[in-house]
């Protein structure tokens, strides 16, 4: 299996890569590899000793100087070993101090994976190939023991990592930064690729090198963040899509994270990775365990398109429980670019009709139905129909709506409240400010205090009673805002550095039940739109709004971005009107439907006042989404250019895991006269296999798969600005 132990050291194999830990002979856990599958035992040869001058000794190594902690790769790096680099662990065992000293202790084995209460993580199902690997480190004086978890996905590619500490001290411990994990490399020959962004602009991705020094990514926002993705790539300088080595990281949680890449004085690099330590103390009591959320590694020699598809593999078969994994998801009409706060129940009738004559499944209440909420400055943690505006009750609107033959889905922004709200009235002790200050406002509406129990089952309360108040199959759970002053009146002043973490832990709580009250409900994460798209989420909602911009040529970028870590069954895009209301841009009717088909594809328009013309396109595009829907779905995805290289077009495509068919869609993004010829080969055919192909639907002839993956199919002309083709490809016989 995955997991070999001998002499102490920990060798760990996935299909294609390994993994190794060495116990050497003070205790020290050091980290020997990680890289392609090889079968060395021990790689511990690769350390060099020597004494480097100004870098500490720990008293194990007596007069050795050239044993040092400064340089040596470690697998749990400390403050307090001598080791001047980012650390994973720094706690104050009672002394006032941050320093400590971790010795290995024990380990177990187990078939299977381990879980995290409380926390999203990777899990195996019967039969999958996976085991785990615990290594237990003791603190050097106190009975202080951090557990270090290894979850080994050996079809999947993937090494999961997570921490526990358990205090057994007999005092209070208190913990200022405890990452999920570290990596060191034995050298920095590598650039980071990380993925950048702000509201309405999510996920651009960047490539810088490594440099002496710290790089670091965090939010402090106490959400994964629009800003940064807690999802980064270190790859070989001549990576690319297809070729060369690379690693990934991607952290499992959905508050504020930190990512670190340090290269030392001897050019080593350090990746370390966790929840946002800026303002963290947490305070363990004797007896107590804090627990840190799991990262997903992963390792791949053949680029990056192929780590992105481990992942990709990896979070459908290993994080996503909802049954709607493998159900065909439905297409939705949402009411939010339609009409914005201004509807009534008729309005909403006559857009779901107009969707059941297109052929779609849904129809999606946004904003604005509850309370007093015809804007956005009143109503949230009001939530009650509000049936005046509605002109019903919600149970005969959706009991309409299915007689049209569409099923429901309804917005929630649950951890919000409004301070002109019924609830702020009765509870203003239940959002977060800090006393004595004036609140800080986002979207003019204050943070709920999730870590009370009392907040929790108010907000579990109002949903489970709406959701059992009428025949809902989806809801859209929204968050429109970054934390600040999060101050709790439940915990005592010194304990106030717990509460963003806490607040997490709040929001998972309520997801969970939710998830295990209503198993058969589809719920859609959004946080203005893509703020709080990461692997956190994706264990409680199968798929995302990937971000407020509709920009079907923006959004080429956003969803190119939102691929390297997060499968695009998961990305959640629609068809909004033109001009954009985000930034004006005007695009073809089918352009706009081939990018939101990228993705988990609906319509966010007034679908009464499309033009007879692109009415006949949406049908089409529906058809056609639902035709492809097990490739778009189940399929490897690639990316064949990039909207950050090429100014001209971005390709994406589809390939059937056995590679018998295949869809690709070409976006121009540029028009030119006097237009240059294009190809763009395919990928993950069967080069003996002899290929249908069709452009946008017409069969253009026959190609064998390696005709189209070597010499690929050739581009039409764009007739118009932003136009846009698609190539599907099938094997005959
Ligand atoms: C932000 C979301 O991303 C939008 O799609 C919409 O639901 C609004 N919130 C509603 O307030």
């Amino acid at each position: 299996m995955g997991i070999i132990v001998k002499d102490k050291v920990f060798t760990i194999h996935t299909k294609n890569s390994t993994y190794q830990l060495k116990v050497d002979d003070k205790g020290v856990l050091l980290h020997t590899y990680y890289g392609a599958r090889t079968d060395e035992t021990d790689y511990s040869y690769t350390i060099m000793a020597a004494d480097v001058g100004f870098s500490g000794n720990i008293a194990a190594s007596v007069d050795d100087r050239t044993y040092s902690l400064d340089f040596f790769p470690q697998e749990y790096p400390v403050l307090g070993s001598g080791d001047y680099r980012v650390n994973c662990l720094e706690m104050d065992l009672g002394q006032g101090v941050k320093d400590c000293m971790l010795f290995y202790d024990s380990h177990t084995i187990y078939s299977g994976k381990y879980s995290l209460p409380g926390l999203p993580a990777l899990f195996a199902e019967e039969g999958d190939n996976v085991e785990t690997l615990e290594i237990v480190m003791k603190e050097d004086k106190e009975e202080v023991y951090v557990h270090l978890l290894y979850g080994v996905f050996f079809d999947a590619d993937i090494i999961t990592r997570a921490a526990f500490i358990e205090n057994k001290s007999g005092k209070e411990v208190s913990i200022s930064r405890m990452m999920s994990a570290g990596v060191d490399f034995s050298h920095s020959d590598y650039d980071m690729i990380h993925f950048h962004g702000r509201h309405a602009n999510e996920r651009n991705m960047e490539r810088v090198p490594l440099f002496h020094g710290i790089f670091e990514l965090r939010s402090t926002r106490g959400t994964s963040s629009h800003q940064h993705n807690p999802f980064v790539v270190l790859a070989g300088k001549n990576t690319n899509e297809e070729m060369g080595e690379c690693y990934g990281m991607a952290l499992l949680y959905s508050g504020g994270f930190h990512m670190q890449a340090e290269v030392d004085q001897r050019g080593y690099a350090r990746l370390v990775m966790g929840i946002d330590d800026s303002d963290l103390d947490w305070r363990l009591a004797d007896g107590d365990i804090f627990t840190v959320p799991e990262v997903m590694m992963g390792y791949s020699k053949d680029g990056v398109g192929n780590l992105s598809r481990s992942y990709h593999n990896a979070v459908f078969h290993h994080l996503i429980r909802s049954k709607w994994r493998d159900r065909q998801r439905p297409v939705i009409v949402n009411n939010w670019e339609a009409t914005y706060f201004d509807f009534d129940g008729e309005k909403l009738l006559d857009i779901a009709s107009q969707g059941a004559k297109l052929g779609l499944d849904m129809l999606v209440l946004d904003d604005g139905w509850f309370g007093k909420r015809d804007d956005d400055y009143s109503g949230l943690g009001d939530w009650v129909v509000n049936e005046k505006k509605l002109g019903c009750s919600l149970k005969e609107l959706v009991d309409k709506v299915n007689d049209m033959g569409l099923s429901f889905g309804i917005w929630v922004e649950p951890e919000m409240i409004s301070e002109d709200s019924d609830l702020y009235r009765q509870h203003p002790d239940w959002a977060f400010v800090v006393p004595g200050r004036e609140p800080i406002r986002g979207r003019s509406q204050l943070v709920l205090d999730m870590t009370r129990d009392d907040v929790i089952e108010y907000i579990e309360q109002r949903l489970f009673a709406l959701l059992d108040s009428a025949n809902i199959q989806y809801i859209k759970w929204d968050m429109n805002r970054s934390l600040a002053g999060t101050y709790s009146g439940q915990l005592r002043c010194e304990r106030q550095g717990e509460v963003r973490h806490r607040f997490v832990l709040g929001l998972y709580r309520v997801l969970e039940d939710l998830n295990k009250r209503y198993p058969e409900l589809l719920i859609e994460g959004c946080s203005g739109g893509g703020g709080r798209f990461d692997m956190g989420m994706l264990y409680y909602t199968p798929q995302i709004w990937c971000s407020d911009n509709t920009d079907a040529i923006e959004r080429l970028r956003i969803q190119y971005g939102t691929s390297f870590a997060y499968p695009m069954s998961s990305v959640s895009a629609h068809v909004s009107v033109c001009p954009n209301h985000q930034n004006g841009r005007v695009t073809p009717f089918k352009t706009r439907g081939i990018c939101a088909m990228q993705g988990t594809f609906g319509y966010e328009l007034d679908l009464s006042l499309m033009s007879d013309e692109d009415k006949e396109l949406a049908k089409e595009q529906v058809e056609t989404f639902k035709k492809h829907y097990r490739l778009f779905q189940f399929g490897d995805y690639y990316r064949i250019t990039s909207p950050f290289d090429n100014p001209d077009f971005t390709a994406w495509e589809y390939a059937d895991k056995d590679g018998r068919e295949a869809y690709l869609a070409v976006v121009f993004t540029d028009v030119h006269g006097n237009p240059l010829p294009h190809m763009v080969r395919f990928k993950g055919l069967v080069p003996d296999g002899s290929y249908k192909v069709y452009e946008d639907g017409a069969v253009i002839g026959s190609r064998t798969g390696a005709a189209l993956m070597n010499a690929g199919v050739l581009l039409p002309i764009p007739k118009e600005s932003y136009d846009s083709t698609s190539f599907y490809v099938s094997m005959e016989g």
